[in-house]
């Protein structure tokens, strides 16, 4: 939400950000970017964007945005809660006119089956497309991407009513630098599986490579060239690369959203799922390749050092990265772990334990180096 709302205050909107965790409501209010630290630009901004844990202010505004979380339960089932509960504090406050827009990533069938329920349960508004407008847009961010934005990234939409895609239309052609960068869907449920599409992409690719550069090394084939090779082909083919499995608030999770909406109509995701399973093979094979290459002395007692905690380069978010899952097995086995990652700074643990950056690696000597992230 928070790159979304500096850009609707860049583009001149007076913007509140509604937030319930008060830490972040002081930070952005003390004009401190905790998503993109290196970015200056919030202070400036606070004019326009005012942080607040007060849902009476959807009162006064003209569209609502949503981007709150979309886990999964312990079961690979969809956590939908949070969408819920902030469409009911949406429905008390909401002043006709108004249009509501989901960001966050979900099955097809949310905003019109959660949403729009929830939001009309406060008696204020109740006829989509005449007294109230309601939306659907994904969110794109590509955190660290140094080419892609809030601005030129193109943006889809699905309205529960031509009216509502109409004003959604209007919202999103005034943040991005170009009217053409906006594309309407035929409905909610079209924008939401095209998502999930997207997603389930990566997913599916990755797994793909992952699978053929285990085989590669079984086989004495270098994977990183037969990639490179491939790539060479100037139509109908895309590169991905293997790595110690996925992480990130996305690619992980977003696919079992589809998984479990299909089961409703009778209906196998069978790429889904095995992509979810190869993904989650990775950094297993990853404490199999640190041990062949301790077979002199074995991991229990080695000291191994994890160079990047980070899902990916150049950002400091950790969640659901590979590197958790590979530290707890490393850790199983008897390895002393250190962590190496001035992004991130830290790991945590699913027991509770928190690895701590060093703060450089020049002075100490480790039995194994484990590079997972190089930012
Ligand atoms: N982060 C990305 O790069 C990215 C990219 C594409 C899509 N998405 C999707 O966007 C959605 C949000 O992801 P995120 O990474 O921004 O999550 P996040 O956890 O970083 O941010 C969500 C914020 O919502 C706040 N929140 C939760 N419940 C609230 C409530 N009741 N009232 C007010 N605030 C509340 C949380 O405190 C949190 O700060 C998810 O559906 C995700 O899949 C994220």
């Amino acid at each position: 939400g928070l790159p979304l709302a500096k850009g609707l205050a860049h583009r001149g909107f007076s913007v509140f950000g509604i937030e319930e965790n008060k830490d972040k409501v002081r930070l952005i209010g003390e004009g401190r970017d905790y998503i993109d630290p290196h970015l200056t630009d919030l202070p400036e901004l606070l004019q326009r964007l005012k942080p607040t844990t007060d849902f009476s202010v959807v009162n006064s505004s003209q569209v609502v945005i949503v981007c709150v979380p979309t886990p999964l339960t312990k079961n690979l089932e969809p956590d939908i809660s949070y969408v819920e509960k902030v469409s009911k504090a949406i429905g008390a406050h909401i002043q006709p006119g108004t249009l509501v827009i989901l960001e966050s990533t979900t099955y097809p069938g949310t905003t019109d089956e959660v949403v729009r329920p929830a939001v009309e349960s406060g008696g204020r508004v109740k006829n989509v497309g005449k007294d109230y407008f309601l939306a659907f847009s994904p969110e794109r961010v590509d955190p660290g991407n140094p080419h892609y934005n809030t601005y030129n990234t193109t943006k889809v939409l699905g309205g529960a009513t031509p009216a509502c895609s109409q004003a959604a239309r209007a919202v999103y052609e005034a943040l991005l630098e170009d009217p053409e960068l906006v594309r309407t869907a035929s409905c909610t449920r079209a924008a939401e599986m095209e998502k999930l599409f997207e997603n389930i992409f990566r997913s599916v690719n990755i797994a793909l490579v992952n699978e053929l550069a285990i085989l590669c090394r079984s086989m004495g084939l270098d994977v990183w060239e037969i990639i490179d090779l491939a790539s060479s082909k100037p139509y109908g083919f895309m590169p991905f690369y293997p790595g110690p499995g996925i992480g990130g608030h996305c690619i992980p999770l977003d696919p079992f959203y589809l998984a479990w909406k299909a089961r409703e109509y009778d209906f196998r995701t069978r790429f889904i799922e095995l992509a979810g399973e190869l993904n989650a093979l990775m950094p297993r094979h990853v404490v199999e390749l640190c041990s062949e290459a301790l077979a002199h002395k074995g991991l229990s007692g080695a000291s191994v050092l994890i160079v990047g905690a980070a899902y990916k380069p150049n950002i400091s978010d950790s969640r659901e990265s590979p590197a958790i899952r590979i530290a707890e097995l490393l850790g199983k086995r008897g390895a002393r772990l250190s962590l190496y990652d001035p992004l991130a700074g830290e790991l945590r643990l699913r027991d509770g334990q928190t690895l701590l950056t060093i703060s450089q690696t020049g002075d100490r000597t480790f039995d194994l180096v484990v590079l997972l992230t190089v930012h």
